[in-house]
């Protein structure tokens, strides 16, 4: 009965020939082709006889001067070098975020007594993560390739809690951990020592991942596997180890997940097809868990970050500040985010406050993947 009406209705407003015909009735008139355009030859699509043409991309250099969709295009000579591990800046400790409560706030949104492990947590936006989860009230276990960094930012995270909490007697617990996490023994020997220091896992933040440049057709075969690895089995090893943990234990947890807004758009001018494609990865595998954990009281959220400023981006801006333009261009609010502004994105996600929110993508990007 739907689709008859749908049909009725459909006819009335078919112009009166194509009714007609459709009622099995003569038109005597032959039907009006479906698009008035004239039929293209091969001397309009030459971009010097046709001005739209010329602006597209299409047209060869100087044709067309600075054009719309100019920067709507990956450059394979455009090559971000990341430093070597020893020459990478470390993240100072965010100041005066946590403390006792100054402002009224929803409970729910408080982590307390909770068990919150991060990888790749001793720097960049996993470190700012790690740090807000603290502040929140949470334990915390960073796990990452770099043990000595992530040793000293946990006492560093320590230090500021202690701080910020003067004559608090329970102090949260932050430990560090050694992991690879793209090898899955690496990654069982780390949930072990993790819960033989903290007994449980409630929640996990999986923030390790890099990307690097190269064009498609030059990447090197076992670095494009080595992102894989890491960016997406590391998600799926430490996701399905700490799954596997809450259902032994028939306990509810969350579980959060970095991808990008490259897993949604594709930058440009830097080229980085497989890293696109693993944040998009990402962020389906987080559905596909969402959905599949559901049952066990399991959340599976993904966040997508756009352009975020860690010392290390910045470091490759600062030698770079063509590209922090371009970037920065492409941006509606104006500016990159900063670590910062994740805090309370994954606070968020990984409370109750979130309790309904499963198989979420959040964006946090200035409102780069609207436009
Ligand atoms: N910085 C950005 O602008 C941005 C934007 C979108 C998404 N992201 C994503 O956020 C996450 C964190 O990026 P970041 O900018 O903080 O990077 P970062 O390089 O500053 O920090 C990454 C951390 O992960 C660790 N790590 C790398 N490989 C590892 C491995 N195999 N095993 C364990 N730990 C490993 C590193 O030692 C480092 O501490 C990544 O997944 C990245 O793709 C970053």
């Amino acid at each position: 009965m739907f689709s008859r009406t749908v049909t009725r209705t459909a006819l009335r407003r078919a112009p009166r020939p194509v009714a007609l015909a459709a009622r099995g009735r003569p038109t005597g008139l032959f039907l009006r082709p479906l698009s008035d355009t004239a039929a293209r030859n091969n001397k309009q699509d030459d971009p010097t006889n046709d001005p739209n043409l010329a602006a597209t991309n299409k047209a060869p250099d100087g044709a067309s001067g600075e054009h719309e969709g100019q920067f709507a295009r990956t450059d394979e000579s455009v090559q971000i070098e990341y430093p070597p591990d020893s020459e990478m800046p470390s993240q100072p400790v965010v100041q005066g975020r946590g403390g006792m409560h100054f402002k009224r706030t929803l409970a729910s949104f408080s982590l307390e007594n909770k068990v919150s492990m991060v990888t790749g947590g001793a720097r960049g936006l996993g470190l700012v993560m790690a740090q807000g989860l603290v502040a929140s009230g949470s334990h915390l276990a960073i796990v990452d390739l770099n043990k000595a960094e992530a040793e000293e930012q946990a006492e560093k995270i320590i230090e500021q809690f202690r701080k910020e909490n003067p004559g608090l007697e329970q102090m949260p617990s932050v430990t560090a951990h050694y992991a690879d996490v793209s090898n899955p023994d690496s990654v069982s020997t780390a949930l072990s020592e993790v819960l033989a220091k903290h007994r449980q896992i409630d929640n996990l933040v999986t923030s390790a991942g890099f990307t690097e440049n190269f064009d498609a057709i030059n990447y090197p075969f076992d670095r494009m596997q080595k992102l894989w690895g890491v960016n997406v089995d590391g998600t799926y090893l430490f996701a399905t180890g700490v799954a596997k943990h809450l259902m032994e234990r028939k306990a509810p947890g969350s579980i959060v997940m970095i991808g990008s807004m490259s897993g949604s758009i594709v930058n440009v001018p830097q080229p980085q097809a497989p890293y696109n494609a693993a944040k998009a990865a990402v962020r389906h595998l987080a559905a596909s868990l969402a959905v599949e954990w559901a049952v066990h009281g399991i959340r599976v959220n993904c966040i997508s970050p756009g352009y975020m400023l860690t010392a290390l981006t910045r470091k490759i801006l600062d030698e770079n500040p063509q590209l922090r333009e371009q970037w920065t261009s492409l941006i509606p609010v104006g500016k990159m985010g900063t670590p910062e502004d994740l805090m309370g994105a994954v606070t968020f996600l990984l409370s109750d406050a979130s309790k309904y929110v499963t198989g979420a993508d959040l964006r946090v990007d200035g409102g780069y993947t609207l436009t």
